[in-house]
């Protein structure tokens, strides 16, 4: 479908009016903080994509190793005939593992908030598996209220990988579980992958890994202020700080200025002390009985759950 040029100028100028909005408002904060999403514009999702093959990052090899034991069982806990709605991209080795488990899918219902890659997925999808019906939904998974009518009736099975909901605070989890259970209905269920507490060490280094990767993706939000908001940070002078709190159960992410400085963004000069962090994300860790309580407070129940022999990782089917 064409979408005409001017909608798309709108919505590139509204994004950029948000991003400069929450940057300005984030730094101005105490302590400075700026919304995690922002890490993926092209070149984060391509450092992302990266940072998964690290040998370091062991969620996502973890994971699609679970998924590929375990989804002939998935495939007959879901029934045959249902919808499988994956929450965010849909284009990696994870989704296919699924529809290779489930031929008699009714249909699949990516949901991303960036159109092109909805595009290239639903593209590539339909190509690879001529008899499937994908019907992809813009939008922001964590405010969506309605699935297209083409699923009809069919049981809605979400999909929700890669520990993304431990980006998420406990809260806004509870909160996101609560609107997927709406979504996806009382004879609904969801497939979720979540990273587990252990050894703070093996955190440690899943988010400093040696070949810098994941610097160059917190550092890659400075490059982006630099481009679209004519902010003047020299990448130089800021380092990335990745550290395990064992008290909070979460990895916590932060730009951090290397000296006494000055930089200007979107016409605003901010001053940033030697050694003062700028927030970027939470990856919070769960352990089994954290996962159970999560569903439960999101009304799930836990109806299997896997792990890897050496339980790095977890992935819960919850009804
Ligand atoms: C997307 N999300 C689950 C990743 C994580 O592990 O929290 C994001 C990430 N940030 C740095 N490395 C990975």
């Amino acid at each position: 479908m064409n979408v005409p040029l001017l909608a798309v100028a709108d919505g590139e100028r509204a994004d950029r009016d948000a991003f400069r909005h929450d940057v300005l408002a984030g730094l101005a904060e105490t302590p400075r903080a700026i919304p995690a999403k922002y890490l993926y514009d092209a070149r984060g999702s391509a450092l992302f994509d990266a940072i998964c093959d690290q040998p370091e990052y062991y969620p996502t090899r973890t994971e699609a190793a679970i998924l590929r034991q375990h989804a002939p069982e998935i495939a007959r806990l879901a029934g045959p005939g249902c919808a499988l709605v994956e929450y965010g991209s849909g284009s990696s080795v994870k989704t296919r593992l699924l529809l290779d488990a489930m031929p008699d899918l009714h249909a699949y219902v990516p949901i991303d908030i960036s159109r092109q890659h909805l595009d290239t997925t639903a593209r590539r999808l339909r190509e690879d598996y001529p008899g499937l019906r994908v019907d992809p939904v813009t939008g922001d998974y964590m405010a969506l209220d309605v699935l297209p009518d083409t699923i009809g009736n069919a049981h809605r099975i979400g999909f929700f990988p890669g520990s993304t909901i431990g980006n998420l605070k406990p809260e806004e989890a509870v909160l996101f579980l609560r609107r997927a259970r709406r979504l996806l209905g009382s004879d609904g269920a969801l497939i979720l992958g979540v990273d587990l507490k252990k050894d703070p060490q093996r955190l440690y280094d899943a988010y400093n890994d040696r070949a810098g990767v994941t610097a160059q993706f917190t550092l890659n939000l400075l490059r982006r202020m630099n481009r679209e908001l004519e902010a003047n940070f020299d990448l130089s002078a800021f380092a990335h700080d990745a550290s395990y709190s064992e008290a909070a159960g979460r990895i916590e992410i932060y730009f951090r200025s290397l000296c006494d400085q000055a930089v200007t963004v979107a016409g605003c000069r901010f001053h940033f002390a030697e050694g003062e962090r700028v927030h970027t994300e939470y990856s919070y860790k769960y352990d089994a009985a954290g996962i159970a309580e999560l569903a439960r407070r999101g009304g799930f129940s836990t109806a299997a759950f896997w792990t890897d022999p050496v339980r790095l990782f977890a992935v819960a089917f919850l009804k």
